[in-house]
């Protein structure tokens, strides 16, 4: 018989389960056990195939980020790979698709932490970014330069919802012989594919509808095998990984996606079309309103009367408004992010546009009482209330 530290360290033996679990188990391992010396050389060295290391690949993790590929590409063709954050993606595309001398070009309303990305960290070690207005196709293509190696786009910007053309910026990129990357995490791949539109590299922050319930941090990037093998080898190697428990939660998320931004999207249609005819708002940016500047191409590039779940309402009376709007909210919460099953708000100068005083926000064509709704479950009826309410008397 064996001591009790071995038998608590190892314990009985398993009951080996041949049965398939209806859902998947959660792989909670740092490691695997591999059979033979032999064995564990051959994984290692990559000749027979095995899971090794959850750094390395995890099945729970590589599970989520496949069914995220499969949702992108119904055909099959495209692969994933899961990390650990949003910017985890972001970052393991841009060092895999750039080196020391690499020139970028980006939308100049870039998500911040991509913009800080680029400008603070990678600018360090030789990278170069163009921020443009992408809206304009011909001025993308003038900022090309030849030794540009990466287009970057986003599908919705925040917090102008603008709308990405992906099939112009795709020619673009591919006339220039570069891959096409976009974020497309304001949109989700219920509301857009930009694999079927010619882009190259699909990235997601997880964290937001592809989860969609606030409580799991993750990223993903959806492409073909050729681009993401090299994306994986910079995972690997800055440990930028998902972990196990979080991809459980982020996979469980994603069966209910369809359902969750289908509702969504409608919700947010009605509850702009509501605040838009409203005399206390100032404006109100949102894609399925026809006076939206690319409400047109949403509606050819989007899937059927879906314009994202993101609505930014302006009211009248600039930066102290937003404010005394946003702090009369009662059943919207006051928080960051997007994407879950309950509505948040944040004042967008004070906030995600931290940086920029009110004279840089007008050349952006951000108003300055600007306040960005992520629109949740709720019915739309209590939002509509409540949003209604918290205009004050205007
Ligand atoms: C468009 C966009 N991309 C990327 C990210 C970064 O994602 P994460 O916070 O999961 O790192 C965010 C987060 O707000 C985002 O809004």
């Amino acid at each position: 018989m064996t001591g009790d530290g071995t038998r608590a360290a190892h314990g009985p033996e398993r009951r080996a389960v041949t049965q398939e679990p209806l859902t998947p188990p959660v792989y909670r391992t740092s490691t695997f056990v591999l059979d033979s010396a032999q064995q564990t050389a051959d994984v290692f060295a990559g000749r027979e195939t095995g899971w090794t290391y959850s750094r390395t690949d995890n099945p729970t993790s590589q599970a989520f980020a496949d069914a995220v590929a499969y949702l992108e590409d119904p055909k099959g063709l495209a692969v994933g790979q899961p990390f650990g954050s949003g910017m985890a993606a972001i970052t393991c595309t841009l060092l895999a698709l750039c080196s020391n001398g690499s020139h970028v070009v980006a939308p100049q309303e870039v998500y911040g932490g991509t913009w800080a990305l680029l400008t603070r960290q990678l600018s360090r070690f030789g990278v170069q970014t163009s921020f443009v207005d992408m809206t304009d196709l011909d001025a993308t293509r003038a900022a090309l330069q030849p030794n540009t190696s990466l287009l970057w786009g986003e599908v919705l910007a925040n917090p102008s919802m603008t709308v990405a053309d992906l099939p112009g910026l795709a020619d673009i990129a591919r006339e220039a012989g570069i891959p096409f990357a976009v974020d497309a995490t304001f949109a989700s791949p219920i509301v857009c594919r930009p694999l079927e539109h010619g882009v190259d590299l699909v990235v997601h922050s997880a964290t937001k509808y592809l989860g969609g319930h606030s409580d799991a941090t993750g990223g993903v990037v959806v492409g073909p095998t050729a681009l993401l093998d090299r994306i994986r080898t910079v995972r690997v190697d800055t440990g930028a990984t998902l972990a196990p428990d979080e991809a459980a939660l982020l996979s469980r998320g994603l069966a209910t996606l369809p359902l969750r931004v289908r509702r969504q999207n409608e919700t947010a249609a009605v509850i702009a079309a509501a605040l838009s005819a409203d005399p206390r708002v100032a404006r109100v940016d949102h894609p399925s309103l026809p006076a939206h500047r690319d409400h047109e191409l949403a509606s050819r590039l989007f899937a059927p009367g879906l314009f994202g779940a993101v609505v930014t309402v302006a009211p009248q009376g600039g930066r102290e408004a937003g404010m005394a709007m946003l702090d009369r909210l009662q059943l919207v919460k006051r928080a960051t992010s997007l994407g879950g099953t309950t509505s948040k708000a944040v004042h967008v100068a004070t906030t995600t546009h931290l940086a920029m005083d009110d004279s840089t926000l007008a050349a952006a064509g951000i108003l300055p009482g600007a306040v960005r709704l992520s629109v949740g479950l709720e019915d739309a009826e209590d939002l509509l209330a409540d949003l209604l309410q918290a205009l004050g008397e205007g």
